[in-house]
């Protein structure tokens, strides 16, 4: 795929993962143009992409997935994209325990939409960010390889494992130009509080205690978000298209969540007793996920931060972009984090 101009569609930019990507793409290709196309749900925030407001470059329309005649305007409207890059889900485990709906309908319903739109529109490049959740978990030592059968264990990740099969699908079917990717656990700048690393260093900054679910002994392959904005960049340039790919820090040793928390508390100078140990919060609980890399790897990426290094610049951001999560924390998210956490 030619790299001197692209004119890109991004859907879901506002939230964690696709804000990050907006970042690194203009940052890093002076004649990009990227059009944003977001629901603004509660994880959706526009003050993450403040700095390009007023960039030529990039547009920001406020749209549904679900909603094909809007899909369509779009394109219309800005003239034919040379790629759709999906990263708009819901995207909270949690969540997805008490209400799954949204998650089927965006997660599911809304990648159909975006296929049936690059069908007819003729898009030359869709691709589909989806997550290493939908191997399910898996024993030590195996890794999860891109050729696995899925087999997802919470209402989203089946609802993510029900989009790749649409995908798949409609590669088969109707032989459209899509690729998947599934990356392990991002953590970084912009991650809405309630997920774990954002939620644990904003209730210690804030003096509060961290809820650690089930002993902390479940084990996530933690990658820097911009090292996936990274491998994502060469999927969109250089990844072949019918394929999924597979992306992972591949941290050595492994690292629970246990140790992530410990991590935290010396960094803040806190002792154990700031840990509130909960069970039952998650039914389902996935172990651990771990996945094989090794594709992306020979198509000439690897991850560039440590988890060490990755950790201080995360808890750095925190401390010095405090209004930004405290906006947060004070809204729709007070009234989560209440009724979730104080269910059981
Ligand atoms: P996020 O929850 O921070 O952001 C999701 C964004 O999608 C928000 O801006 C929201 O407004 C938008 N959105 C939701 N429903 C929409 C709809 N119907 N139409 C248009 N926009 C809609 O999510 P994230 O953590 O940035 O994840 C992005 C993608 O990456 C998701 O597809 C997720 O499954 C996948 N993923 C995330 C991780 C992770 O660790 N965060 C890891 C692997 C894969
Ligand atoms: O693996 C990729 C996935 O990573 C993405 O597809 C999801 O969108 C993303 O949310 C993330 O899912 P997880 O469930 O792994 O992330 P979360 O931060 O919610 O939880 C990470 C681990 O921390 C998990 O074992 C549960 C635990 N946890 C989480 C929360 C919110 C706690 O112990 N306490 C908490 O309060």
């Amino acid at each position: 795929m030619s790299v001197s101009k692209l004119k890109i569609l991004i859907t879901g930019g506002a939230g964690f993962i696709g804000s990050n990507f907006i970042h690194y793409l203009l940052k890093t290709y002076v004649n990009y143009k990227i059009v944003n196309f977001d629901k603004l749900t509660y994880a959706g925030n526009l003050e993450n992409l403040q700095d390009f407001e007023n960039d030529k470059r990039y547009a920001f329309v406020q749209g549904d997935i679900c909603d094909i005649q809007k899909v369509r305007e779009v394109v219309q409207q800005y003239g034919k994209f040379d790629a759709i890059i999906n990263f708009a889900a819901e995207t909270h485990v949690d969540r997805s325990l008490t209400c799954a709906g949204s998650f089927i309908q965006t997660d599911i319903f809304g990648a159909f939409v975006l296929l049936e739109a690059v069908k007819d529109l003729q898009i030359p490049r869709f691709i589909q960010i989806s997550t290493d959740e939908v191997y399910g978990d898996i024993d030590f030592p195996k890794k999860s390889k891109e050729t696995d059968k899925l087999h997802p264990s919470s209402p989203y990740s089946a609802s993510k494992a029900g989009g790749d099969l649409q995908v798949l699908a409609y590669q088969r079917t109707y032989n459209l130009p899509v690729i998947i990717t599934r990356s392990t656990n991002n953590y970084g700048p912009y991650q809405y509080p309630e997920k774990l690393l954002p939620l644990f260093i904003t209730n210690l900054l804030e003096g509060k205690k961290v809820p650690l679910y089930d002993q902390g002994t479940q084990i996530r392959d933690w990658i820097y978000v911009e090292d996936n904005c990274k491998a994502l960049d060469l999927v969109l340039h250089k990844g072949v298209l019918g394929e999924i790919y597979n992306i992972g820090a591949e941290n050595k040793p492994e690292i629970t969540n246990l140790e992530i928390t410990q991590r935290l508390l010396r960094i803040f100078q806190k002792d154990s007793k700031q840990i509130e140990p909960v069970n039952g919060l998650r039914p389902g609980h996935d172990q651990r996920y771990a996945v094989d890399s090794a594709k992306i790897r020979a198509l000439g990426w690897q991850p560039e931060v440590d988890f060490e290094q990755g950790l201080q610049i995360t808890v750095d951001w925190y401390k010095n972009n405090k209004k930004w999560w405290q906006k947060i924390k004070s809204g729709e998210f007070k009234e989560y984090y209440q009724k979730h956490y104080q269910s059981k």
